[in-house]
């Protein structure tokens, strides 16, 4: 294809502003497939971003549209994940278009992700276009929404295309659009082959497939290829598009997007950013390159049935085959057995992993407290990374500890600031800055990363009732005074439960973790004394009192179905149950005593 044939572009929105349903109703209406086969939400495709309506995976479609000036252009849709632990693949998939459709739900305007999107975008110098979606909603607001892009995001709205991507409304001006105001990518058919690997991911069937931008130069099926960064090569197997569903093709040129096969083993091989060129005939310089994602909160994963645990390494590297982002290594615990620490590039990652393997692999997860990493200065002057509070040294050898800190931007409207500035203050937060949006206020803040990780987005949420939005990016590392925080029940440490505090809070939090326990453990024919404790102190005490009589004791008379009927209830419910010393805690303690508040 021409390149000036060729447009390129991803879109960017808020979560729920509508990105995917306009992305169905561009490849819906260029015919890009074909009526019977459109299912909503076509590029989500894994089940579990199906249901919870996000995004993860960037993915890609081509569409071929034919203008209203008579000629046809190929339009190469990036489709880009929208949450806040996705950030960095936002980012890498910029880098391979040259422009953007800004998607901001015309009845609620910009949020957090909108801005930390949109900036990503303008870094990466792409050409946008402002686009207001659901005017259909008597709720919308267009011409608010208009002012609003222009003050807190400074881009140029007067000519935003209002839309529905539910009704359709509008679609044709969004087509139109994308071929008259972002610009066709530029490259060189004549110079040797320089193409960015862009993502890969793998299919059970072809293997690893990775997603290639060209630069310059062409690539074509049978061609031997070298990966710049790693020092691969390759001979490619089939080379194709996707529209969205897979489709051959002879050769890719200078702007086009698509992906190649080329019998790699796994997704570890594959590295994004990395250039591809040919193998003999080599360019001169490779790309700039992306840095890796390094995963930022760390948990451990143990079967609730420890016979599981090989059911659990095949479904973790399963999942690691596709996820390279995501770490593991194998863990044990006095109390859990065996297991896996592993690390994710936050909260929702960890979520959707954990569902994974719940469901597509029936495993019954326990998860540990999610823990970030620290840097440990010892006295002798080294640095070591602490990813796992149980493997936290004696402190007697410890100079100091960092912790990773955030910059988190927050959108609220203004009658909840009030409680969303008190939460910010309870973890830490150092006011940024405060600034007014017509009815809404943007509150920047400065946060350690390990207080958000507990529950802060569930907080913000229900302090809100679901108005607020919320971005962050790491800063860096910063000293503090912390500390790790044992739980003793029965005397006994709970490793699983130990995680990193800060002095100032292992009061609140150990007292709040020892009430809960109390609740959540049930009553045994002795005492048990349940405890918070910092190295040898203890903090915080609740007594589990004894049970007072056999639980069948209350069946007076002689039922004895009744009495059979309620041993056999507490022998089922024991299965669910974790031996501690002489004390059993159930599964389901572990979750709830770890959601804090
Ligand atoms: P993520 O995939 O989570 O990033 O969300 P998204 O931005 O892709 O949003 P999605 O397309 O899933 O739309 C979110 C919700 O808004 C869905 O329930 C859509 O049906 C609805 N929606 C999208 N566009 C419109 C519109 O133009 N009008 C109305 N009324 N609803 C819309």
């Amino acid at each position: 294809t021409e390149l000036s044939k060729i447009r390129n572009f991803s879109i960017v929105a808020h979560i729920d502003h509508g990105k995917s349903t306009l992305a169905d109703r561009l490849i819906q209406m260029t015919g890009t497939v074909a009526e019977r086969d459109m299912q909503e939400q076509l590029l989500d495709s894994m089940d579990i971003e199906r249901e919870r309506g996000i995004t993860i995976k960037a993915n890609t479609v081509r569409i071929e549209y034919p203008a209203q000036d008579g000629q046809t252009y190929v339009l190469n849709l990036i489709d880009t994940p929208g949450h806040v632990d996705f950030g960095y693949e936002v980012s890498r998939s910029m880098r391979a278009v040259e422009g953007s459709l800004l998607v901001v739900d015309a009845s609620q305007g910009v949020e957090a992700q909108t801005l930390a999107n949109v900036y990503q975008a303008i870094e990466a110098d792409h050409e946008i276009v402002p686009v207001l979606n659901k005017v259909d909603l008597p709720a919308a607001e267009p011409d608010r929404v208009r002012e609003q892009i222009e003050d807190v995001i400074g881009i140029e709205a007067h000519d935003a295309v209002e839309i529905s991507a539910k009704t359709g409304l509008g679609i044709p001006d969004v087509l139109e659009a994308i071929v008259q105001r972002l610009p066709a990518p530029k490259g060189d058919r004549d110079a040797p082959l320089k193409a960015m690997l862009v993502d890969s991911y793998y299919d059970a069937y072809l293997g690893v497939v990775v997603i290639i931008r060209v630069i310059d130069g062409v690539i074509r099926k049978g061609d031997r290829i070298r990966m710049m960064r790693t020092g691969g090569t390759y001979g490619i197997d089939r080379l194709g598009v996707f529209k969205p569903a897979m489709q051959n093709i002879a050769e890719l040129g200078p702007g086009e997007i698509g992906f190649l096969t080329a019998s790699i083993k796994q997704v570890r091989d594959t590295r994004v950013g990395d250039t591809i060129t040919h193998e003999k005939k080599q360019c001169a310089t490779p790309l700039p390159g992306f840095k890796p994602a390094q995963p930022v909160v760390f948990c451990g994963l143990f079967p609730v049935d420890s016979s599981e645990f090989e059911d659990l390494r095949t479904a973790i590297e399963k999942l690691a085959l596709n996820d390279a982002s995501f770490s593991y290594e194998m863990e044990t615990s006095a109390a859990l057995g065996f297991g896996f620490r592993c690390g994710f590039l936050g909260l929702l990652h960890l979520e959707v992993i954990r569902d994974r393997i719940e469901r597509e692999y029936d495993i019954e997860l326990i998860t540990t407290a999610p823990s970030v990493v620290y840097h440990i200065y010892t006295r002798d002057g080294a640095m070591s990374e602490l990813h796992n509070p149980a493997d936290m040294p004696d402190p007697a050898t410890i100079d100091h500890i960092e912790e990773p800190r955030i910059k988190a931007t927050i959108l609220v409207p203004d009658e909840y600031l009030g409680d969303v500035l008190k939460l910010c203050q309870d973890r830490r937060g150092i006011q940024l800055d405060l600034t007014y949006a017509g009815s809404r206020a943007m509150a920047v803040y400065d946060l350690p990363l390990n207080e958000v990780v507990f529950d802060f987005y569930d907080r913000l949420k229900s302090v809100t009732k679901g108005y607020a939005s919320f971005d962050y990016q790491l800063e860096g590392y910063r000293q503090d005074t912390l500390v790790k925080m044992q739980v003793l029940v029965n005397d006994e440490p709970v490793d699983a439960l130990s995680m990193m505090v800060h002095r100032d809070r292992a009061e609140t939090r150990g007292r709040a973790m020892c009430e809960k326990l109390k609740e959540l453990i049930p009553r045994h024919m002795f005492k048990i004394p349940i405890q918070a404790a910092i190295g040898g102190r203890v903090i915080a005490r609740e007594t589990l009192s004894a049970m007072r009589k056999d639980v069948t004791a209350k069946c007076y008379g002689g039922d004895a179905t009744r009495k059979r009927k309620l041993l056999d209830k507490q022998k089922a419910g024991k299965k669910k149950m974790r031996q501690f010393g002489k004390v059993e805690i159930p599964q389901q303690a572990f979750i709830s005593a770890l959601k804090m508040d």
